[in-house]
Protein backbone atom coordinates (compact mmCIF):
# COMPACT_ATOMS: atom_id res chain seq x y z
CA UNK A 1 0.00 0.00 0.00
CA UNK A 2 1.48 3.34 -0.54
CA UNK A 3 1.65 5.70 1.93
CA UNK A 4 0.09 9.05 0.13
CA UNK A 5 0.75 10.96 3.71
CA UNK A 6 3.54 11.41 3.67
CA UNK A 7 4.48 15.35 4.18
CA UNK A 8 7.56 16.22 2.01
CA UNK A 9 9.98 19.39 1.98
CA UNK A 10 9.95 20.32 -1.83
CA UNK A 11 12.50 23.81 -0.99
CA UNK A 12 15.87 23.28 -2.60
CA UNK A 13 15.07 20.63 -5.40
CA UNK A 14 14.31 23.40 -7.52
CA UNK A 15 10.75 22.83 -7.81
CA UNK A 16 8.44 25.05 -10.03
CA UNK A 17 5.22 25.08 -7.90
CA UNK A 18 7.12 26.96 -5.27
CA UNK A 19 10.33 28.22 -6.65
CA UNK A 20 7.93 30.54 -8.81
CA UNK A 21 5.67 31.75 -6.33
CA UNK A 22 7.09 35.29 -5.79
CA UNK A 23 6.59 35.63 -9.65
CA UNK A 24 3.66 34.15 -10.02
CA UNK A 25 1.78 35.46 -6.20
CA UNK A 26 3.85 38.14 -5.49
CA UNK A 27 4.67 36.78 -2.47
CA UNK A 28 6.25 33.23 -1.19
CA UNK A 29 3.65 32.96 1.91
CA UNK A 30 1.16 31.12 -0.19
CA UNK A 31 0.32 27.18 -0.32
CA UNK A 32 0.87 26.38 -3.72
CA UNK A 33 -2.06 24.31 -5.22
CA UNK A 34 -1.43 25.66 -8.91
CA UNK A 35 0.80 23.76 -11.18
CA UNK A 36 -0.12 19.87 -12.61
CA UNK A 37 2.33 18.41 -10.48
CA UNK A 38 1.93 16.74 -7.49
CA UNK A 39 2.77 17.05 -3.81
CA UNK A 40 3.21 13.66 -3.69
CA UNK A 41 6.07 11.09 -4.31
CA UNK A 42 7.07 9.80 -7.55
CA UNK A 43 6.63 5.72 -6.45
CA UNK A 44 9.14 3.99 -5.55
CA UNK A 45 9.41 1.06 -8.09
CA UNK A 46 9.96 3.95 -10.24
CA UNK A 47 13.14 5.75 -8.63
CA UNK A 48 14.14 2.31 -7.96
CA UNK A 49 14.28 2.10 -11.83
CA UNK A 50 16.09 5.07 -11.97
CA UNK A 51 18.60 4.17 -9.35
CA UNK A 52 19.23 0.41 -11.37
CA UNK A 53 20.15 2.31 -14.12
CA UNK A 54 22.49 4.69 -12.71
CA UNK A 55 24.78 1.89 -11.58
CA UNK A 56 25.67 1.78 -14.89
CA UNK A 57 28.28 4.92 -15.44
CA UNK A 58 27.49 5.87 -18.61
CA UNK A 59 24.66 7.68 -19.39
CA UNK A 60 24.98 8.44 -23.20
CA UNK A 61 22.82 8.87 -26.04
CA UNK A 62 19.95 6.33 -26.10
CA UNK A 63 17.34 4.94 -28.10
CA UNK A 64 13.79 3.93 -27.17
CA UNK A 65 13.98 0.11 -26.69
CA UNK A 66 11.59 -2.57 -27.81
CA UNK A 67 10.52 -3.12 -24.08
CA UNK A 68 9.68 0.60 -23.86
CA UNK A 69 7.56 0.44 -27.26
CA UNK A 70 6.05 -2.83 -26.20
CA UNK A 71 5.10 -1.15 -22.80
CA UNK A 72 2.92 1.27 -24.47
CA UNK A 73 1.62 -1.14 -26.63
CA UNK A 74 0.30 -2.80 -23.07
CA UNK A 75 -0.48 0.14 -21.41
CA UNK A 76 -2.83 1.26 -24.14
CA UNK A 77 -4.11 -2.06 -24.59
CA UNK A 78 -6.17 -1.48 -21.33
CA UNK A 79 -7.82 1.03 -23.51
CA UNK A 80 -9.22 -1.11 -25.87
CA UNK A 81 -6.92 0.72 -28.12
CA UNK A 82 -4.61 -1.08 -30.65
CA UNK A 83 -1.49 0.22 -30.59
CA UNK A 84 1.77 -0.67 -33.35
CA UNK A 85 4.88 0.00 -32.40
CA UNK A 86 5.47 1.96 -35.93
CA UNK A 87 2.92 4.21 -34.83
CA UNK A 88 4.69 5.55 -32.03
CA UNK A 89 7.20 8.79 -32.00
CA UNK A 90 8.95 9.94 -28.94
CA UNK A 91 8.16 13.62 -27.41
CA UNK A 92 9.99 15.22 -24.83
CA UNK A 93 6.65 16.41 -23.29
CA UNK A 94 2.86 16.34 -24.17
CA UNK A 95 3.08 20.71 -24.85
CA UNK A 96 6.25 19.81 -26.94
CA UNK A 97 4.07 17.14 -28.77
CA UNK A 98 1.04 19.42 -29.84
CA UNK A 99 3.00 22.18 -30.56
CA UNK A 100 5.14 20.31 -33.26
CA UNK A 101 2.39 18.89 -34.17
CA UNK A 102 0.42 22.94 -34.76
CA UNK A 103 3.79 23.14 -36.95
CA UNK A 104 3.68 19.72 -38.53
CA UNK A 105 -0.19 19.66 -40.06
CA UNK A 106 -0.99 23.35 -40.70
CA UNK A 107 0.22 26.71 -41.76
CA UNK A 108 0.88 30.27 -40.67
CA UNK A 109 -2.15 32.03 -41.01
CA UNK A 110 -4.63 28.40 -40.34
CA UNK A 111 -6.96 28.29 -37.39
CA UNK A 112 -6.38 25.98 -34.76
CA UNK A 113 -9.66 24.98 -32.40
CA UNK A 114 -9.67 25.15 -28.84
CA UNK A 115 -12.54 24.30 -26.46
CA UNK A 116 -12.49 26.51 -23.25
CA UNK A 117 -11.96 26.29 -20.55
CA UNK A 118 -8.89 24.78 -21.08
CA UNK A 119 -5.06 24.58 -19.80
CA UNK A 120 -3.62 27.55 -21.21
CA UNK A 121 -0.95 26.20 -23.69
CA UNK A 122 -3.23 24.93 -25.52
CA UNK A 123 -4.34 28.81 -25.96
CA UNK A 124 -1.29 29.48 -27.28
CA UNK A 125 0.40 26.67 -29.32
CA UNK A 126 -1.17 28.40 -32.43
CA UNK A 127 0.15 32.27 -31.92
CA UNK A 128 3.78 30.64 -30.69
CA UNK A 129 3.49 29.05 -34.12
CA UNK A 130 1.78 32.71 -36.32
CA UNK A 131 -1.36 30.53 -36.47
CA UNK A 132 -4.65 31.93 -34.84
CA UNK A 133 -6.62 30.29 -31.79
CA UNK A 134 -10.28 30.06 -32.14
CA UNK A 135 -11.94 29.41 -28.90
CA UNK A 136 -15.35 27.40 -28.95
CA UNK A 137 -16.61 27.60 -25.42
CA UNK A 138 -17.87 24.49 -23.23
CA UNK A 139 -21.54 24.96 -22.73
CA UNK A 140 -22.17 24.78 -18.74
CA UNK A 141 -25.37 21.86 -18.75
CA UNK A 142 -26.55 19.75 -16.65
CA UNK A 143 -23.62 19.92 -14.07
CA UNK A 144 -21.12 19.30 -16.48
CA UNK A 145 -19.52 20.91 -19.75
CA UNK A 146 -20.65 19.95 -23.14
CA UNK A 147 -19.77 20.08 -26.25
CA UNK A 148 -22.23 22.54 -28.22
CA UNK A 149 -22.06 20.81 -31.55
CA UNK A 150 -24.10 22.97 -33.88
CA UNK A 151 -21.80 25.76 -32.68
CA UNK A 152 -18.62 24.37 -33.29
CA UNK A 153 -19.74 23.04 -36.65
CA UNK A 154 -20.67 27.14 -37.46
CA UNK A 155 -17.06 27.96 -35.85
CA UNK A 156 -15.11 25.43 -37.90
CA UNK A 157 -16.92 26.23 -41.40
CA UNK A 158 -16.78 30.48 -40.98
CA UNK A 159 -13.26 30.05 -39.61
CA UNK A 160 -11.64 27.68 -41.51
CA UNK A 161 -10.73 25.61 -38.89
CA UNK A 162 -7.80 23.08 -40.11
CA UNK A 163 -6.29 21.33 -36.18
CA UNK A 164 -8.63 20.90 -32.77
CA UNK A 165 -6.57 20.87 -30.01
CA UNK A 166 -8.81 18.49 -27.70
CA UNK A 167 -7.82 17.87 -24.36
CA UNK A 168 -9.69 14.15 -23.08
CA UNK A 169 -10.13 14.40 -20.38
CA UNK A 170 -10.98 17.94 -19.97
CA UNK A 171 -8.19 20.47 -17.80
CA UNK A 172 -9.42 22.07 -15.87
CA UNK A 173 -12.98 20.68 -15.16
CA UNK A 174 -11.58 17.00 -15.02
CA UNK A 175 -14.75 15.86 -17.64
CA UNK A 176 -14.02 12.60 -19.34
CA UNK A 177 -15.55 12.86 -22.45
CA UNK A 178 -18.15 9.90 -23.49
CA UNK A 179 -17.86 7.92 -26.33
CA UNK A 180 -21.23 8.73 -27.97
CA UNK A 181 -19.90 12.53 -27.52
CA UNK A 182 -16.33 11.46 -29.59
CA UNK A 183 -17.77 9.66 -32.22
CA UNK A 184 -20.11 13.05 -32.78
CA UNK A 185 -16.77 15.32 -32.55
CA UNK A 186 -15.13 12.93 -34.95
CA UNK A 187 -17.10 12.63 -37.77
CA UNK A 188 -17.48 16.48 -37.73
CA UNK A 189 -13.82 16.60 -37.63
CA UNK A 190 -13.60 14.06 -40.60
CA UNK A 191 -16.45 15.72 -42.38
CA UNK A 192 -14.44 19.41 -42.09
CA UNK A 193 -11.50 17.92 -42.37
CA UNK A 194 -10.04 19.14 -39.66
CA UNK A 195 -7.45 16.98 -37.53
CA UNK A 196 -7.71 15.94 -34.28
CA UNK A 197 -4.79 16.21 -32.02
CA UNK A 198 -5.91 14.56 -28.94
CA UNK A 199 -4.38 15.17 -25.55
CA UNK A 200 -4.90 12.27 -23.30
CA UNK A 201 -2.34 12.71 -20.42
CA UNK A 202 -4.71 12.62 -17.74
CA UNK A 203 -6.75 9.52 -19.01
CA UNK A 204 -5.33 7.42 -16.21
CA UNK A 205 -6.63 9.00 -13.57
CA UNK A 206 -10.38 8.47 -14.64
CA UNK A 207 -12.89 7.59 -11.82
CA UNK A 208 -15.13 4.84 -11.92
CA UNK A 209 -17.73 4.68 -13.66
CA UNK A 210 -16.09 6.83 -16.18
CA UNK A 211 -14.43 5.41 -18.31
CA UNK A 212 -11.76 6.35 -20.86
CA UNK A 213 -12.04 5.73 -24.30
CA UNK A 214 -9.25 6.69 -26.86
CA UNK A 215 -10.33 8.75 -29.45
CA UNK A 216 -8.29 6.85 -32.14
CA UNK A 217 -9.68 3.89 -30.60
CA UNK A 218 -13.14 4.41 -31.84
CA UNK A 219 -12.43 3.72 -35.57
CA UNK A 220 -9.91 3.34 -38.04
CA UNK A 221 -10.88 6.20 -40.07
CA UNK A 222 -10.77 7.63 -37.08
CA UNK A 223 -7.33 6.98 -35.94
CA UNK A 224 -6.09 7.96 -39.85
CA UNK A 225 -7.32 11.16 -38.71
CA UNK A 226 -6.07 11.56 -34.56
CA UNK A 227 -2.34 12.17 -33.40
CA UNK A 228 -2.67 10.62 -29.67
CA UNK A 229 -0.10 12.67 -27.40
CA UNK A 230 0.13 11.34 -23.89
CA UNK A 231 3.02 10.90 -21.21
CA UNK A 232 3.07 8.58 -17.07
CA UNK A 233 4.13 12.17 -16.40
CA UNK A 234 0.98 13.50 -14.43
CA UNK A 235 -0.30 9.93 -13.05
CA UNK A 236 3.32 9.16 -11.66
CA UNK A 237 4.49 12.47 -11.01
CA UNK A 238 7.28 12.55 -13.63
CA UNK A 239 7.07 16.52 -15.06
CA UNK A 240 10.78 16.98 -13.95
CA UNK A 241 11.61 14.03 -16.82
CA UNK A 242 10.03 15.59 -19.55
CA UNK A 243 8.33 11.93 -20.87
CA UNK A 244 5.93 11.73 -23.69
CA UNK A 245 5.09 9.84 -26.89
CA UNK A 246 2.52 10.51 -29.77
CA UNK A 247 0.65 7.72 -31.72
CA UNK A 248 0.16 8.83 -35.10
CA UNK A 249 -1.60 5.46 -37.52
CA UNK A 250 -1.62 7.45 -40.19
CA UNK A 251 1.86 7.12 -42.21
CA UNK A 252 1.50 10.41 -44.02
CA UNK A 253 0.55 12.41 -40.89
CA UNK A 254 3.64 10.52 -39.38
CA UNK A 255 6.22 11.71 -41.84
CA UNK A 256 5.20 15.13 -41.51
CA UNK A 257 5.44 14.94 -37.55
CA UNK A 258 8.95 13.56 -37.48
CA UNK A 259 9.87 16.15 -40.15
CA UNK A 260 8.86 18.72 -37.84
CA UNK A 261 10.75 16.93 -35.17
CA UNK A 262 14.03 16.93 -37.05
CA UNK A 263 13.64 20.69 -38.36
CA UNK A 264 14.58 21.55 -34.34
CA UNK A 265 16.52 18.47 -33.93
CA UNK A 266 14.43 16.76 -31.65
CA UNK A 267 15.86 13.23 -32.28
CA UNK A 268 16.26 11.34 -29.07
CA UNK A 269 14.92 10.75 -26.26
CA UNK A 270 15.82 12.05 -22.68
CA UNK A 271 17.20 8.16 -21.00
CA UNK A 272 15.92 8.68 -17.62
CA UNK A 273 12.32 9.68 -18.87
CA UNK A 274 12.72 6.25 -21.09
CA UNK A 275 13.71 4.37 -17.74
CA UNK A 276 10.73 5.79 -16.09
CA UNK A 277 7.92 5.60 -18.51
CA UNK A 278 8.52 1.76 -18.56
CA UNK A 279 8.83 1.30 -14.82
CA UNK A 280 5.68 3.04 -15.18
CA UNK A 281 3.78 1.37 -17.68
CA UNK A 282 3.39 -2.29 -15.96
CA UNK A 283 1.90 -3.97 -13.72
CA UNK A 284 3.00 -1.88 -10.84
CA UNK A 285 2.09 0.74 -12.35
CA UNK A 286 -1.60 -0.54 -12.47
CA UNK A 287 -1.45 -0.87 -8.92
CA UNK A 288 0.00 2.44 -8.25
CA UNK A 289 -2.76 3.82 -10.16
CA UNK A 290 -5.29 2.38 -8.62
CA UNK A 291 -4.66 3.45 -5.26
CA UNK A 292 -4.30 6.95 -6.64
CA UNK A 293 -7.46 7.21 -8.06
CA UNK A 294 -8.93 6.32 -4.84
CA UNK A 295 -7.10 8.57 -2.85
CA UNK A 296 -7.98 11.40 -5.03
CA UNK A 297 -11.36 10.91 -4.32
CA UNK A 298 -10.94 10.93 -1.09
CA UNK A 299 -9.65 14.41 -1.42
CA UNK A 300 -11.99 15.65 -3.98
CA UNK A 301 -14.48 14.79 -1.69
CA UNK A 302 -13.01 15.91 1.52
CA UNK A 303 -13.20 19.32 -0.54
CA UNK A 304 -16.45 19.16 -1.64
CA UNK A 305 -17.54 18.83 1.63
CA UNK A 306 -15.98 21.32 2.44
CA UNK A 307 -17.12 24.19 0.27
CA UNK A 308 -20.58 22.73 1.08
CA UNK A 309 -20.31 23.13 4.56
CA UNK A 310 -18.51 26.81 4.71
CA UNK A 311 -18.78 28.55 1.42
CA UNK A 312 -21.81 26.88 -0.20
CA UNK A 313 -22.33 29.61 -2.75
CA UNK A 314 -18.80 28.78 -4.32
CA UNK A 315 -19.61 25.72 -7.47
CA UNK A 316 -17.04 23.09 -7.32
CA UNK A 317 -16.72 21.36 -10.52
CA UNK A 318 -17.09 17.66 -10.03
CA UNK A 319 -13.78 16.03 -11.27
CA UNK A 320 -14.38 12.26 -13.73
CA UNK A 321 -10.96 12.05 -13.82
CA UNK A 322 -7.69 13.56 -12.22
CA UNK A 323 -6.61 15.72 -9.59
CA UNK A 324 -7.62 19.89 -10.48
CA UNK A 325 -11.14 20.84 -9.18
CA UNK A 326 -12.45 24.01 -10.97
CA UNK A 327 -14.06 25.93 -8.50
CA UNK A 328 -16.92 28.98 -9.63
CA UNK A 329 -16.34 31.68 -7.35
CA UNK A 330 -18.28 34.12 -8.95
CA UNK A 331 -21.23 34.48 -7.27
CA UNK A 332 -18.61 35.55 -3.99
CA UNK A 333 -16.49 37.97 -6.15
CA UNK A 334 -17.19 39.99 -9.52
CA UNK A 335 -14.14 41.28 -9.68
CA UNK A 336 -11.25 38.12 -10.60
CA UNK A 337 -8.52 40.72 -9.03
CA UNK A 338 -10.33 41.15 -5.39
CA UNK A 339 -10.74 37.21 -6.15
CA UNK A 340 -6.89 36.54 -6.25
CA UNK A 341 -5.95 39.16 -3.90
CA UNK A 342 -8.47 37.46 -1.41
CA UNK A 343 -7.35 33.70 -1.60
CA UNK A 344 -3.22 35.13 -2.21
CA UNK A 345 -3.31 37.26 1.00
CA UNK A 346 -6.17 36.36 3.41
CA UNK A 347 -6.29 32.67 2.46
CA UNK A 348 -2.15 31.90 1.45
CA UNK A 349 -3.15 29.68 -1.36
CA UNK A 350 -1.46 29.82 -4.66
CA UNK A 351 -4.33 28.63 -7.23
CA UNK A 352 -4.22 28.84 -11.23
CA UNK A 353 -6.28 32.13 -12.23
CA UNK A 354 -9.28 30.76 -14.20
CA UNK A 355 -9.13 33.89 -16.30
CA UNK A 356 -5.89 32.35 -18.07
CA UNK A 357 -7.95 29.44 -19.24
CA UNK A 358 -10.13 31.54 -21.89
CA UNK A 359 -12.64 33.64 -21.53
CA UNK A 360 -15.10 32.00 -19.54
CA UNK A 361 -12.95 31.18 -16.94
CA UNK A 362 -13.61 34.26 -15.57
CA UNK A 363 -14.59 34.00 -11.61
CA UNK A 364 -12.91 30.38 -11.86
CA UNK A 365 -9.95 29.17 -9.90
CA UNK A 366 -8.02 25.88 -10.22
CA UNK A 367 -7.30 23.92 -6.98
CA UNK A 368 -4.83 21.16 -7.71
CA UNK A 369 -5.57 18.30 -4.55
CA UNK A 370 -2.86 15.71 -5.67
CA UNK A 371 -1.62 16.86 -1.77
CA UNK A 372 -1.44 14.87 1.59
CA UNK A 373 -4.57 15.21 3.77
CA UNK A 374 -2.99 16.79 6.11
CA UNK A 375 -1.43 19.40 3.57
CA UNK A 376 -5.29 19.59 2.07
CA UNK A 377 -6.69 19.83 5.45
CA UNK A 378 -4.25 23.27 6.34
CA UNK A 379 -5.43 24.96 2.82
CA UNK A 380 -9.17 24.44 3.87
CA UNK A 381 -7.99 25.55 6.91
CA UNK A 382 -6.66 28.65 5.63
CA UNK A 383 -10.02 29.28 3.13
CA UNK A 384 -11.92 28.79 6.55
CA UNK A 385 -10.01 31.56 8.25
CA UNK A 386 -9.76 34.04 5.40
CA UNK A 387 -14.17 33.64 5.58
CA UNK A 388 -14.04 36.90 7.83
CA UNK A 389 -12.17 39.02 5.01
CA UNK A 390 -14.94 38.16 2.46
CA UNK A 391 -16.52 41.55 0.98
CA UNK A 392 -19.93 41.31 2.50
CA UNK A 393 -19.15 39.16 5.36
CA UNK A 394 -21.93 38.30 7.77
CA UNK A 395 -21.23 36.62 11.07
C1 LIG B 1 -3.89 18.64 -20.74
C2 LIG B 1 -2.42 18.78 -20.49
N1 LIG B 1 -1.57 18.55 -21.49
C3 LIG B 1 -0.23 18.67 -21.32
C4 LIG B 1 0.28 19.03 -20.10
C5 LIG B 1 1.75 19.19 -19.97
O1 LIG B 1 2.37 17.97 -20.03
P1 LIG B 1 3.90 17.89 -20.30
O2 LIG B 1 4.61 18.26 -19.04
O3 LIG B 1 4.11 16.46 -20.68
O4 LIG B 1 4.19 18.83 -21.39
C6 LIG B 1 -0.58 19.28 -19.03
C7 LIG B 1 -0.02 19.70 -17.74
O5 LIG B 1 -0.72 20.16 -16.88
C8 LIG B 1 -1.96 19.13 -19.23
O6 LIG B 1 -2.82 19.33 -18.24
Amino acid sequence: MTDFNQSLDRLGTDAEKYELRTTLFGTDKVLPMWVADQDLATPDFIVQALQNRLTHPVLGYTLMSDRLYQAIINWQAQYHYDVKASEIVFTHNVANGFHLAVQAFTEPGDAVLVQTPVYPPFLKAAPHNQRKTVTAPLQWQDGHYQIDFEALESIILEQQVKLLLFCHPQNPSGRVWQKSELLKLAELCLKHQVLVVSDEIHADMTFAPHQHVPMASLSAEIAQNTVTLSSPGKTFNLGGLQTGYAIIANPRLRRRYIQACQSVSILEPNLFANVAMEAAYSEDGKSYRDELVSFLQDNIQTVTEFFQQHFPQVGVVQPQASFLIWLDFSALFSEQSALKNWLIHEAGLGLNDGETFGENGTGFMRMNIAVSPSQLAQALSQLETAKSALPNYQR
